[in-house]
């Protein structure tokens, strides 16, 4: 099967040597890729910037922006047969970039943000049958409400949700707890492990049906 994996964050740059951003390591969507692809799956990961290496037989698409990375995602999710959105994908980005450095003042500034694509609702839009979309919710409060809502607002076939803002689960750490709701209504909770075997468990569920 054709997998599309997005990881990472994104960056929205406010003058050429800032941006917006998030904590995201890559750690999650770089683990699920490197398992669809040990798995036998012909794997694509289009990645915001992170530290990390390419899992082997992985393609590696590496983008910047919310914007690169619903270009680059476009591009091949039509042929793809499971898409899993893993990135932190930037919710807001700068109205505008300043072409040089912004001089600091003695008072205070606003930066005026406008919306980003939301990559995900937008694949749910454009969903073909037979192909399974899964995003992640990263929540802070009420779970599993919150990423139902989600679940159902972006046509999604699953959702991860996994609890943020910790130390031990969700951004940076090499663990994660997740539970796995579908649209059909299972629910599969896998508790507290390193993201690889969590990783693994996951691609195992999304390919069960196929
Ligand atoms: O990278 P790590 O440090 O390993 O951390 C892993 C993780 C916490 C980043 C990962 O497990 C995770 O939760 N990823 C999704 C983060 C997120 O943006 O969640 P959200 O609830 O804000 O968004 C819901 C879904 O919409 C996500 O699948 C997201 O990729 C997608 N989205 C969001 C905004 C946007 N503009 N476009 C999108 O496609």
């Amino acid at each position: 099967m054709k997998f599309l994996i997005s990881a990472g964050p994104t960056r929205e740059k406010i003058d050429p040597v800032r941006f917006i951003t998030n904590y995201s390591s890559g750690k999650m969507g770089y683990a699920l890729a490197g398992a669809a692809a040990d798995a036998g799956h012909e794997t694509i990961l289009v990645s915001g910037p992170v530290c990390l290496e390419a899992p082997r037989n992985v393609t590696l698409i590496s983008v910047e922006t919310a914007a690169e990375m619903a270009a680059e995602i476009k591009k091949v999710s039509d042929s793809s047969d499971i898409i899993i959105m893993a990135a932190a994908v930037a919710d807001y980005r700068p109205i505008k970039v300043h072409s040089e450095k912004m001089k600091k003042g003695s008072g205070n500034i606003t930066l005026e943000l406008e919306r980003t694509e939301d990559i995900l609702a937008s694949l749910g839009k454009i969903k073909h049958p037979g192909q399974i979309l899964a995003g992640f919710a990263a929540e802070t409060n009420k779970l599993l409400e919150n990423a139902l809502k989600k679940l159902n607002e972006k046509n999604l076939d699953w959702i991860i949700a996994n609890e943020v803002g910790g130390k031990n689960s969700g951004f940076m750490s090499d663990e994660n707890s997740v539970t796995m709701l579908s649209a059909d209504g299972e629910k599969i909770v896998l508790p507290l492990e390193n993201k690889k075997s969590l990783a693994v468990k996951i691609i195992s569920v999304l390919t069960s049906g196929k």
